[in-house]
């Protein structure tokens, strides 16, 4: 997508769809209809359109402007998170009327607006019939006082689209080996960045318990995928852990039907940290990254780990299962116990569609928080804020601890019905030694069923910008 700043309104460009904004009751739609020549009060009545933020509505001008169609979408009161909903809207719309050059105008400008209406331009459709199809933008024209650099802004945009058509694949085009072949293929040839694949001997080799017991039941063998960067004159050293089930059918405690139909999602939190560190080294942030992540296919077959089985993790601790679909956890774990070995890490974030507790408690538009250290989980608020997208602290209390006392080992895969989310993070904490660690509960946020105002249906691409604002506080 190129960018091409402007001083004047949409309405008055030379593109295939101009939107321009309108704020709550309809405020400043009447120099629309006066250039028009249209009663769009009228129309907007008609189409139950009041100006509400991320709100739209499409009208034909009939070669009364430049555009051959004009979106009229709402700011309502023009705060924030009202400019982040009509960007959305904005690049919503311009994707369903196949706009490949677009103008907006929306009163306000910056990166986020630029970023939202490229997530609001993404559909996954590649398995569509051709003629429901619509292009996507390739010229964006921007009304703006002022003109800045948005280079890094489309290379958040850019991963965050990528991690989106990763996480959209289905399972049987996304397995552990082809996880680890788009890692090669999309990471490999950066600047500084290397990219080392663990097989299934490998894994046996490294005692990777975890990532060999959830991925043993399926044909498709586990992996271990580990992406370096290494820029000269780095100022921090970080980790990034990503859960990585390609497929999530719970094993032998198997899901029901309703529950496993989205389980492709269930490599979000990989695909998040493969995304965050591609951004970081396109951008060349001054901050070594390792990103570890465990692939594996949770299935049911004649060779599933079964309960009852006691896994001997590398350090020390033995995990009794209790649920094989609580599988998350248990391959996390063996990333993050390789995470903390690395000499110098400062920080260790780790992204998961670990619980659908989480999503209980927050519902689909928020990650969950948790962390122990208080300026961790406030830069990482504050990133979010930055990238728009919501994340919300949820206790971590050793307390909690106690759900997870096991009689045959030292602990069991899962804790009880209340405080899911908690006792899950209070597994992981098990087996990080060192760094500062935060976890990412994004099993509601990374995967929308329905499409909603921003997005659409499927992949939402968080928590990408979210970490990659993080990354760029660091540097
Ligand atoms: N992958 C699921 C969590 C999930 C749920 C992700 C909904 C996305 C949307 C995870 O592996 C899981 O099955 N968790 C269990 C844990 C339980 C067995 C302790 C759950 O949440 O029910
Ligand atoms: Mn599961
Ligand atoms: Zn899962």
């Amino acid at each position: 997508m190129n960018i091409h700043f402007t001083q004047s309104e949409a309405l008055n460009l030379d593109v295939d769809v101009a939107v321009v904004a309108v704020g709550k009751a309809l405020d400043g739609l009447q120099q629309y209809a006066d250039a028009l020549g249209a009663d769009l009060e009228a129309v907007a009545k008609t189409n139950q359109f009041d100006g509400a933020a991320g709100t739209s509505m499409k009208i034909a001008t009939l070669g009364r402007c430049n555009a051959p169609q004009l979106v009229i979408v709402g700011t309502g009161k023009g705060s924030d998170e009202d400019l982040r909903l009509a960007s959305g809207a904005a690049g919503r719309a311009l994707r369903a009327l196949g706009a490949t050059s677009g103008a907006v105008s929306l009163g306000q400008c910056n990166e986020r607006v630029v970023e939202f209406i490229a997530a609001g331009n993404y559909v996954f459709d590649q398995f569509k019939p051709e003629k429901s199809r619509r292009s996507a933008l390739t010229e964006l024209h921007l009304t703006s006082d002022t003109s800045f650099d948005t280079s890094a802004a489309l290379v958040r945009a850019k991963w965050q689209s990528l991690n989106r058509d990763l996480v959209n694949l289905p399972a049987a085009d996304l397995y552990p080996q082809s996880l680890a072949d788009w890692a090669v293929e999309h990471l490999g040839s950066l600047d500084n960045v290397e990219v080392e694949i663990w097989d299934y001997e490998r894994l046996h080799q490294e005692g990777c318990v975890g990532i060999i017991a959830v991925g043993q039941g399926s044909s498709q063998k586990p992996r271990l995928i580990k992406v370096s960067y290494r820029p000269a004159n780095a100022k921090d050293h970080i980790a990034l852990v990503g859960k990585g089930v390609t497929f999530d059918a719970g094993g032998l405690s198997l899901k029901g039907t309703p529950y496993m139909q989205t389980m492709r999602c269930d490599m979000g939190g990989s695909a998040a940290v493969l995304a965050a560190i591609g951004a970081a080294a396109e951008l060349g942030l001054p901050i070594a990254i390792d990103t570890w992540v465990g692939a594996a296919e949770n299935m049911l077959g004649a060779e599933a780990f079964k309960l009852g089985d006691i896994l001997r993790y590398k350090n020390g601790v033995t995990v009794e299962i209790h649920n094989t679909d609580a599988e998350g956890r248990l391959v996390l774990a063996d990333c993050l116990i390789r995470a903390c070995e690395v000499e110098g890490v400062s920080t260790l974030i780790d992204a998961a569609t670990l619980t659908g507790a989480v999503v209980v408690a927050l519902g689909e538009d928020y990650t969950g928080l948790f962390t122990a250290d208080d300026a961790l989980a406030d830069d990482l608020a504050a990133a979010s804020d930055k990238a728009g997208e919501r994340i919300w602290r949820l206790p971590l209390h050793n307390r909690y601890n106690a759900m997870l006392k096991s009689d045959w080992a030292q602990i069991k895969n899962v804790g009880g019905r209340s405080a899911g989310s908690t006792t899950a993070a209070l597994f992981l904490q098990h087996f990080v030694d060192g760094p500062r660690w935060a976890h990412l509960d994004i099993a509601g946020s990374t995967f929308h069923d329905k499409a909603g105002t921003e997005y659409a249906s499927g992949a939402t691409g968080e928590p990408v910008r979210t970490l990659v604002y993080w990354m760029e506080s660091l540097a």
